[in-house]
């Protein structure tokens, strides 16, 4: 006799459910799975009159399905799904009360929507538990899940995971606010196992006969008999069954059999929460009574009478268990009781623990606010973002120490996601975020002070934007480190800490003869001269203020001649900002570099010059005083000096990226450059010693050319450095010889051993014995090669037409050939012998610009950017010390 409690499928039926008057659906969500907004959304459902609408704003993922098999057989909520072939976890978020009960529901139909005819089963997630299992292998006809649970937070996710190769789909979800104090649970939430009324009949009942929407399914065995009425019955307790459900009841045929409903557990373990709902619905005689006990879970209730035409619910308030996974539930008449048992309605609940605790919800909504700021549409960003551990968001990591505590985000990733506008206020929020990484987007804006009062924070990488401004004091505090390299527009320096006045508008000053210009620069040198000896003779320290800056600029060109706030330090100061020369980061004939610290975050680097090279202090005045208003993107520029005695340093910017004989020689695990990016260097170091010849007066000779002096700088800009100096100073790093006051062996215009001048095109020389080992690799002065000296080499070389012999084999190959002979010839005319014959920087600076054009098309028509792919293997050289 032993029958199961089948669970009838509610859309089975086009029996009629007639429609009261339109009900209140508040805090109802209904979603018509897979239906395009697009189609007639929201609908009423005619049959319950239920709202439905397109789910659409409530998942990012998935695609729309429709069932072929008989779709006019069911209901339109029913007839649209789905389906997620992407990713493993697809989740609905929802928003809904926290700390209220609710009805979740969702229905899932697969109908050959796809034409394989192959069934899914996957997962069904509540935030990060597993709720239950979808097998639609087994409920080929579809089946449904539904909890009666308290979300622990505002946004409800429901999620999808996949467990094998089919797809995870779903039909119709919805949910359903419930009153707080009915179906309470010592612990966990109420999986609906069955809910059903009893009467023979094919018809379900749900909303609106059913303030809650809960569905009622009808069930009736042949042993029992049905009894009816057609007055009202009232259901008002706090569990407000349906009047509909309460109409009918079953009572067993044979009068003195106990009524028994029966079922087997799918496991052992579960443990069981059921409602018994009845009333007395028969008039009764005065000398007749109807009298039973409840026996469930081997226990007798005590004597129940029930009540006429009135709702009675009993339920225990602990779970059971059935034995050996057989279930046995019993109204059985006592002995006094002349009429048999009757039951109205069962609903049969197991109870689903979900231990795991959801993540911090500010967490949450804070990285929620970062998704949506940057529009991340990443598939694996749904869900809860921490758990379960396996389905954790890319690029978050979070605090995990036990299942109770809410995961706590602590790292944060987004680097080269294609982000951008400015960096997210929602970061803030963060408030436990250990390491945060931003590095390589397209984030502008400045570098917001609430990082630096994330006290949290021990890493932070914002490298390869576009960030501006300057970095917030609070963002160098101890204990946190900060990368911001390759950032052009972030101002490292004290300096900027003020707002630059404008320059002037650039239309202006271009349609200002350039006569014109000249004589401002002239006036302005003047006014600059004359008040030097003031400034000279207060030599007590620093300026108390920053002075603000003027600015010249020319129209297009990045010509600027600029007094700047530089200044004149005392050695204490200078022993102070280099930690009492602690850190030595390079050294030649005359000098030591030191690294240092300016205002406690400004590096520098300090090149304390040999008290033996002094030549005068007036002399070095006069020129440091004209280099410090020496100001381009290629060259180093001079921060300020100290000239106190016979202590004579000066101090410049700090160049992190090392210089080109470092990257041309590939030492040290450094990359090679690239062809085009070694003619990108070139054009840039150009750019600088073009500047000096043309854009500076009087014209600035640099005298000590060479690879070394051209340092790499954030995002491997290049610029040179130790320019001008040399005629007072002996500053170049392998002569010992005193008598030699300028230049590098190798490097030096072979007419200055003639003239013993050097000008411009002497430089122009050292360029193009730059330029040769851009291209060749090959030392300056090879003593064990045919010929000795470089250019004497590439000559020889070159008789046997062969560029490949010459180009540097690090190379291999891979350039331009038309670009590469260009080159070639361009630094040859450049080291020809008479200083007539070679040509000016500015027509250098063109030539060069042309062979990276044609250089940069063969890389665009071979779609793969060398040069940027090589910079990103070798970014991290900050250590390397500035050159000499
Ligand atoms: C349900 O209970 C929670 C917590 O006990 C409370 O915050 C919430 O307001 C209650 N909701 C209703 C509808 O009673
Ligand atoms: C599915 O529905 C068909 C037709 O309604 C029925 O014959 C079949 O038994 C159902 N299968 C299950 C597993 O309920
Ligand atoms: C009616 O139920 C009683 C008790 O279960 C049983 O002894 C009796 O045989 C049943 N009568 C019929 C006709 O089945
Ligand atoms: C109950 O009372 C009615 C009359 O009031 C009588 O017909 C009936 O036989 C009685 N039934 C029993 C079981 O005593
Ligand atoms: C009911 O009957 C059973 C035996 O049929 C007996 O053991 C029990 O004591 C009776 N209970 C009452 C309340 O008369
Ligand atoms: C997340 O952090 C834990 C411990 O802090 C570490 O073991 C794990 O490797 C991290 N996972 C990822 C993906 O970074
Ligand atoms: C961030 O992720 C990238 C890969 O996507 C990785 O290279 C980088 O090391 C990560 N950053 C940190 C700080 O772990
Ligand atoms: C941060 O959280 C607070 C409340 O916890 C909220 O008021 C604020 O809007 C949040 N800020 C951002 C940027 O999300
Ligand atoms: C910072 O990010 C850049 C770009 O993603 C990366 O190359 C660099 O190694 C990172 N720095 C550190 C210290 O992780
Ligand atoms: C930044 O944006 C520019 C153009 O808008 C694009 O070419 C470049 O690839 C972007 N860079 C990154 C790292 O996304």
């Amino acid at each position: 006799m032993e029958r199961s409690l089948t669970l009838l499928l509610m859309f089975i039926t086009l029996a009629t459910i007639h429609i009261v008057q339109a009900q209140d659906q508040q805090g109802f969500i209904s979603l018509d799975c897979g239906l395009p907004a697009t189609e007639r959304s929201p609908y009423d459902e005619p049959k319950t009159g239920l709202r439905f609408y397109s789910d659409e704003k409530f998942i990012q993922s998935g695609k729309t399905g429709r069932v072929r098999v008989n779709p006019d057989e069911y209901l339109k909520p029913y007839q649209t799904l789905r389906y997620f072939p992407d990713g493993i976890r697809n989740c609905y978020n929802l928003n809904i009360e926290k700390g209220r009960k609710h009805l979740i529901r969702a229905f899932f139909s697969y109908r050959n929507y796809d034409g394989l005819d192959i069934n899914p089963t996957f997962d069904l997630y509540l935030g990060p538990n597993m709720w239950t299992t979808i097998d639609l292998q087994i409920q080929v006809n579809g089946t449904r899940a539904e909890i009666l649970h308290i979300p622990t937070s505002n946004s409800l996710q429901i999620c999808l995971v996949k467990t094998g190769t089919t797809t995870p789909l779903i039909s119709t979800l919805e949910i359903r606010p419930m009153g707080n104090d009915t179906y309470i649970t010592k612990s966990g939430s109420l999986n609906l196992f069955g809910r059903i009324y009893l009467r023979d009949s094919d018809k379900y009942i749900r909303y609106p006969s059913d303030i809650y929407d809960r569905v009622w399914t009808s069930y009736f065995m042949k042993e029992w008999t049905q009894i009816s009425t057609t007055l009202e019955v009232s259901n008002s307790n706090k569990y407000v069954p349906p009047k509909d459900v309460l109409a009918t009841a079953a009572t067993p045929t044979n009068s003195s059999a106990p009524l028994t409903i029966q079922w087997r557990s799918s496991n052992v373990n579960d443990q069981y929460y059921l409602y018994v709902h009845f009333a007395e619905i028969q008039e009764l005689q005065t000398n007749s009574t109807r009298e039973f006990n409840v026996v469930w879970d081997g226990e007798t209730s005590d004597p129940i009478i029930p009540t006429k035409f009135n709702i009675d619910t009993i339920y225990r308030r602990f779970p059971s268990t059935c034995k050996g996974g057989e279930c046995n539930f019993q109204l059985r008449r006592t002995n006094r009781s002349i009429l048999p048992p009757l039951l109205n309605a069962l609903e049969v609940y197991t109870v689903t623990e979900f231990p795991q605790s959801e993540t911090n919800e500010k967490d949450v909504i804070a990285v929620q606010n970062i998704k949506a700021t940057y529009e991340i549409s990443k598939i694996s960003w749904q869900g809860d973002p921490c758990v379960p551990q396996q389905f954790m968001w890319d690029g978050l990591n979070c605090s995990n120490t036990d299942m109770a505590t809410p995961p706590r985000i602590t790292y944060l990733n987004l680097s080269s996601s294609g982000i951008t506008g400015t960096i997210a206020a929602g970061i803030k929020n963060l408030t436990q975020l250990k390491i945060l990484d931003l590095s390589n987007n397209n984030l502008t804006g400045e570098v917001p002070e609430f990082l630096g009062d994330m006290t949290s924070l021990v890493f932070i990488n914002i490298s390869w934007n576009d960030l501006n401004g300057s970095i917030p004091e609070a963002l160098r505090r101890k204990g946190l480190n900060l990368f911001h390299q390759g950032n052009p527009r972030l101002c490292l320096s004290g300096s900027c800490l003020q707002p630059k006045p404008k320059p002037f508008p650039v239309a202006i000053v271009a349609s200002v003869a350039s006569v014109a210009i000249i004589i401002v620069v002239l006036v302005l040198l003047f006014v600059f001269r004359k008040k030097r000896p003031a400034t000279v003779g207060a030599l007590k320290g620093p300026p108390p203020s920053i002075s603000p800056a003027v600015n010249v600029t020319y129209a297009n060109s990045s010509v600027s001649l600029i007094q700047t706030n530089k200044r004149r330090f005392t050695y204490s100061e200078v022993t102070n900002m280099t930690n009492n020369f602690q850190r030595v980061v390079g050294e030649g004939g005359f000098s030591i570099v030191y690294h240092g610290t300016l205002n406690g975050y400004e590096q520098v680097a300090v090149k304390v010059l040999s008290q033996s090279s002094t030549q005068g202090y007036k002399q070095f005045k006069a020129e440091v005083d004209l280099l410090m208003r020496v100001h381009h993107a290629n060259l180093v520029s001079l921060v300020g000096y100290c000239g106190e005695g016979d202590h004579l340093a000066l101090i410049y910017e700090f160049v992190p990226n090392g210089d080109l004989r470092q990257h041309l020689s590939g030492k040290g695990g450094i990359s090679v450059f690239s062809w085009g990016f070694r003619l990108q260097i070139a054009v840039e170091a150009a750019l600088g010693l073009e500047y000096l010849h043309s854009g500076c007066i009087p014209p600035i000779i640099h005298r000590d050319v060479k690879t070394t002096n051209i340092l790499l700088g954030e995002q491997f800009k290049a610029k040179l450095a130790d320019f001008g100096l040399s005629r007072s100073f002996p500053v170049g790093g392998e002569s010992h010889v005193s008598t030699v006051i300028a230049g590098t062996p190798g490097y030096l215009d072979p007419e200055y051993y003639r003239t013993s001048r050097l000008t411009e095109k002497s430089d122009v020389y050292s360029f193009g014995i730059v330029l040769l080992e851009m291209i060749t690799n090959e030392p300056v002065i090879g003593q064990g090669r045919a010929k000795i000296h470089i250019t004497h080499w590439v000559g020889f070389e070159l008789n046997s037409g062969d560029i490949s012999s010459i180009m540097d084999p690090n190379l291999q190959g891979d350039y331009d050939s038309h670009s590469a002979w260009r080159a070639l010839e361009l630094a040859m005319s450049c080291a020809n012998p008479s200083s007539a014959r070679r040509p000016s920087m500015s027509r250098v600076v063109v030539k060069l610009k042309e062979c990276l054009v044609s250089e940069n098309s063969r890389m665009s028509r071979g779609m793969d950017s060398h040069s940027s792919a090589e910079v990103s293997m070798i970014i991290d050289t900050e250590m390397f010390p500035m050159a000499r």
